[in-house]
């Protein structure tokens, strides 16, 4: 039976970081990430914002020693549908529901390789008078803090993001049947991911463990955030002292791409948006991907 979840968008991602001081740095600095008004009581989450809404949330460890995992936050058409299907999937650690200051309900649960996924609703469901200082320190009430942001990169929104995964087949169990989300022709050499794509473009890539290193402990989990012109972004990560690790590359859809690393150590892929609207290549059900017949 065709499932109804029904995935728009990316809502937002939670990256961890230890100290916001630094963070913001590079993410509001840099990046040119907008700090707005956190909708959640945690005091160790600092919530931003790109240019078209997409957010990202800084979280510090609430314990002030462990760093949390990162999550990706899927939004959803319809939230109690999906809610109801997460919870009879058998995946584990799925959450209670809880909903924001600004009415945004969420889920959590995560996929067979332990990554975690956040579902919700849009944000901004009702306003709120919560207000924000410089670093993201929210309150009800007072003065909101925009620090207007001289960055010369402007992030557009989150182009995709990246999963480690150890089974590609039984990751398309959640990502292809459960999320229905849309499984297309990669646009790399070689097969050692899967593309999928949610409605509006942004994509899911789920990447398979290199042959020379442990499950996990390498470079697989990322997010890439998406610029108009990466010729100028790279000159402004140049100027600020910023190592780029890898590229400018291009793919095969013309998309350009660099990575970087957050001050934590997180990897961080700044990506133009690519059209593989008309590629040649043809994808299978598990992602593997082939050119004029032959598998790549
Ligand atoms: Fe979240
Ligand atoms: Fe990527």
């Amino acid at each position: 039976m065709p499932g109804t979840i029904s995935i728009k968008t990316i809502n937002h991602v939670g990256i961890p970081v230890w100290d916001r001081r630094v963070s913001l740095k590079f993410y509001r600095d840099i990046l040119g990430l907008q700090v707005i008004p956190s909708m959640v009581d945690s005091p160790n989450i600092v919530w931003t914002k790109t240019i078209d809404g997409t957010m990202v949330h800084l979280i510090e460890p609430s314990d002030g020693e462990n760093l949390v995992d990162p999550h990706s936050a899927f939004e959803v058409e319809d939230f109690d549908g999906t809610v109801e299907e997460l919870r009879a999937s058998g995946y584990p650690e799925i959450s209670d529901t809880s909903e924001r200051h600004d009415g945004q309900k969420c889920i959590f649960i995560n996929d067979n390789d332990g990554n975690r996924l956040e579902f919700a609703t849009a944000s901004g469901l009702h306003s709120s008078s919560r207000v924000a200082d410089s670093l993201g320190y929210t309150t009800e009430s007072g003065k909101n803090e925009v620090v207007s942001s001289h960055a010369k990169i402007k992030i557009l929104t989150i182009n995709h993001i990246g999963l480690a995964v150890n089974d590609r087949a039984e990751c398309m169990r959640m990502y292809r049947d459960l999320l229905n989300i849309n499984v297309i022709p990669h646009q790399i050499d070689g097969n050692t991911l899967a593309w999928t794509e949610l409605h509006d473009g942004s994509m899911v890539h789920v990447i398979d463990p290199p042959k020379s290193l442990g499950s996990r402990a390498d470079g697989r989990q990322h997010v890439a955030f998406e610029v108009e012109d990466i010729e100028a972004a790279a000159e402004a990560l140049i100027e600020a002292d910023i190592e780029i690790v890898e590229g400018i590359g291009t793919r095969h859809d013309g998309q350009q791409f660099l990575f970087i690393y957050d001050p934590d150590g997180n990897r961080i892929e700044l990506a133009t948006r690519g059209d593989h609207s008309s590629t040649r290549r043809t994808a299978d059900e598990n992602g593997y991907t082939s050119e004029n017949g032959a598998l790549l």
